[in-house]
This record gives C-alpha cells, structure tokens and sequence, in this order.
C-alpha cells in the first residue's frame, strides 16, 4: 500500500500497543469487582502488551522513529473502549477483546506482506507480536461464542472506534 513506510508502521504499532495496555488495564480493572474469575487471564494479556510496547518502543528509539501524534488519543480511547464495555460484563469485554484484536490482526496481515520484502527486523518483531494477537482473540473466544446476536451492535461499534483510532494513527504521524 503506497502509504506504507517502515517508520509509520513502527509508530503505527507502537501506539496500538499503548492503547491495547489501557484497554486491558481498564478491563483489569473492572473486573475487581465486576468478574475476579477472569482477572488473571487479563492480567495475562496485558503482560503480553507491555512487553510489545516496549519492543515497538525499544526499535523506536533505535531508529529515532516519531511517535503517533494521536498516542494521547489510542489512551483515552483504549481505556475509555475497555472501561465502557467491561462495566457492561464480562461477554461484553470479551467481545471488545476479541474485536480490538481481529482489528489487529488484519492489520499485521497486510503489514507483514509488505515487510517481508522491505524490513526484515521489523517483520520479525511484527510476527512474533502476531502470535500473542492471536492467543488473546483464542482467550475471549469461549465468552463470544456464548454471547448472542445481541451483542451484534457492540461489536460493530467497537470495530469502527479501533478502525477511527487505527485511521488516526495512519494519518496523524
Ligand atoms: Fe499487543
Ligand atoms: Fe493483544
């Protein structure tokens, strides 16, 4: 894709990696006193997201690569997302979770094509990232299963915040 450089992807994931820590921590949170059963597990995500943020951080000072200007925006809007649903109840966080990270997905598929030819080192980070995405989505998959066609309208709406913040981030560095 012609906006596709290694500097915006960096800063890209960099800042989706900030906002996945507060979205989790919001859900950490939340889950104190709304369902404790599932704290662990989201404390387990969360630790995956820390050590991806301090990977994408780590080759950003490397290569002194800018940061997202909406960084500020991917906080707010990750802890608001994972605040907002999670108070709702559990399904309703693992359906956030499991939409936050498809969205995540799909945009490390198109990235890792692009990187395979023309960034080794960042295609290499991005992939092992990868892996972890995908064993978060596979945590929230048995509450999504059991979450009817009610949460149809959720998903939706969190599909689109995480596609605006995903925007933000492509087009604000
Ligand atoms: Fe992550
Ligand atoms: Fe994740």
């Amino acid at each position: 894709m012609k906006w596709m450089t290694s500097e915006k992807l960096l800063a890209i994931n960099h800042a989706g990696e900030w906002g996945a820590i507060h979205f989790y921590t919001a859900q950490s949170t939340v889950s104190t006193f709304r369902f404790p059963n599932e704290k662990t597990a989201i404390e387990s995500i969360l630790g995956h997201e820390k050590v991806h943020f301090k990977l994408f951080d780590d080759l950003l000072i490397k290569r002194k690569t800018r940061r997202c200007h909406a960084l500020w925006f991917w906080q707010i809007g990750g802890y608001l997302l994972g605040f907002m649903t999670a108070l709702i109840g559990i399904k309703a966080a693992m359906v956030a979770t499991e939409v936050f990270e498809d969205v995540v997905i799909s945009h490390f598929d198109q990235q890792l094509e692009w990187l395979k030819t023309n960034d080794n080192e960042l295609h290499d980070l991005v992939s092992y990232v990868y892996q972890d995405e995908l064993s978060h989505g596979v945590i929230a998959c048995p509450y999504t299963e059991a979450a009817g066609i009610i949460y149809t309208p959720l998903r939706f709406i969190v599909r689109i915040l995480t596609e605006t913040m995903m925007f933000l981030a492509k087009h604000g560095i």
